[in-house]
């Protein structure tokens, strides 16, 4: 079988590799923003829940479809339902990452570009207008965005192009541990600054009134776009899984290290924040605007020491979003090669050019582009608003509903419970068995439903 796949090494590979795919902007930038905007520890109750109850389901769902056929998207539904219109969701899945990275990348390019601002001439601005502006100013600007986007994405086709086990499975493993190290050394800085009490505070006693129902829709949409659930890469990962794998383990592995760094990366920023004594509801502004400036005026008591932690923050940042917009990169990879033929290196290539042409559109869209609207919104707004609220729970519906409605009931225990060795065999299977099929559905209809009223 020459066209046989590559498969991961083992079970730490291919929980790194998942791992890396859900951790990423939307641990780092996403979640601790969303906590400060949606109150706190009661926040993080929800989060919590939604994590365990709802997206650790969906999760299994899809890794349960790529690890039962080995396959990519596309084929792994021709697999299981051959000759059907689910051949579409194949295709929405190859699609919807490709579009998700282009933005991913833009915003990639713009860590790389603070990483090397932090490595040389630092932040040095002491009013938070003034670095808000400034990133502003540098968004906009035509040359340098896109100069670090193609940077961004070039390494993640080198990455890609090397294969599953010496590019993707190599990187992930090297980098994961780091990124775990690097982020609690940060958090350890970040509680040790003075009023930084005032943040752990706010993590760890939680205000009940803050239990809304749009803190319970934020939370299940934070945890399921956490998770990178709904367009395919987690099953596409997930076919680079060994048989022998269990996935039920695979997949506790992932959600567990992907809810540890972002609880980690909020114990990272916040107090940092309430130290600065800056509003913790400062919104998607918070890593590029907010943080640049509390290192700068952490940097006017101990310059040597802040300096070195805003390297370090945005060495996290960088790597985080590396790992997963490799994950996105492999899902229009996987489909190339295994049913277009390609050859990995061709197939990178294309998927770069198309991600690259897009992503420029959305870099420019900030400057030359600004006037380019799409249903009233720029061009990187669409994207970010068509991924994050339309194709992301269509896909992961459609998964839902798949797996839960369609698939053979008997093939989804087997995989569940790993060919029925699995020590947890009944109770907790017929518990997935009912999140998946009556809750999950639903849940995802509120997310969408309230992602589009906003
Ligand atoms: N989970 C990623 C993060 O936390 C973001 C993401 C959303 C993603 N959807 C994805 C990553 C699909 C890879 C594939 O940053």
């Amino acid at each position: 079988m020459e066209r046989r796949r590559e498969l991961f090494g083992g079970r730490s590979a291919a929980i790194l590799a998942l791992a890396g795919s859900a951790i990423g902007l939307g641990n780092i930038w996403r979640f601790p923003y969303m906590v400060g905007q949606m109150g706190g520890a009661a926040f993080i109750i929800l989060y919590l829940a939604s994590c365990l109850l709802l997206s650790l389901p969906i999760f299994l769902a899809e890794a349960i479809i790529g690890h039962r056929t080995h396959a990519g998207t596309i084929g792994a539904m021709e697999q299981l339902a051959p000759g059907t219109k689910w051949k579409w969701l194949g295709l929405l899945t190859v699609l919807s990452p490709m579009v998700i990275l282009s933005y991913y990348s833009v915003v990639g390019g713009w860590s790389i570009d603070y990483l090397w601002r932090s490595l040389t001439v630092g932040f040095h601005v002491d009013e938070v207008g003034a670095v808000s502006s400034a990133f502003g100013a540098f968004i906009s600007k035509p040359w340098g965005p896109l100069v670090c986007h193609t940077l961004f994405l070039g390494a993640c086709a080198g990455i890609v192009s090397a294969g599953i086990k010496s590019g993707i499975e190599r990187f992930n493993k090297i980098t994961m541990p780091l990124l775990f190290v690097l982020i609690v050394l940060i958090m350890v800085y970040s509680i040790s600054l003075p009023g930084a009490g005032a943040g752990v505070d706010y993590l760890l006693k939680p205000d009940f009134s803050k239990i809304t129902p749009s803190a319970i829709a934020a939370a299940m949409g934070q945890s399921f776009f956490s998770l990178s659930l709904g367009v395919g890469t987690i099953l596409t990962y997930s076919s680079y899984i060994h048989r022998k794998e269990n996935i039920l383990v695979t997949g506790a592995g992932t959600v567990f290290f992907d809810l540890l760094f972002a609880l980690i990366a909020g114990f990272a920023i916040m107090p940092a924040v309430f130290a600065a004594g800056i509003e913790p509801g400062a919104g998607p502004g918070l890593i590029f605007e907010t943080l640049p400036f509390i290192f700068a005026k952490m940097g006017t008591t101990v310059p040597w020491v802040s300096s070195v932690v805003a390297v370090l923050f945005f060495v996290t940042i960088v790597f985080a979003a590396f790992t997963s917009a490799i994950s996105m990169f492999e899902v229009g990879v996987a489909y190339l090669v295994e049913q277009k033929g390609l050859s990995r290196r061709r197939a990178t290539l294309l998927i770069f050019a198309v991600t690259w042409l897009l992503g420029a559109l959305c870099s420019l869209s900030f400057g030359p582009l600004s006037g380019v609207k799409i249903f009233g919104r720029t061009i990187f707004n669409f994207c970010d608003f068509l991924t994050s609220n339309f194709l992301m729970t269509f896909g992961g519906l459609l998964f839902v509903i798949f797996v839960g409605w369609k698939m053979d009931k008997a093939a989804v225990r087997d995989e569940f419970t790993h060919g029925g060795t699995a020590r947890f065999n009944g109770a907790v299977f017929d518990v997935f068995w009912f999140l998946l099929r009556y809750i999950a559905p639903p849940a995802i209809v509120v997310i969408f439903l309230t992602n589009f009223v906003a």
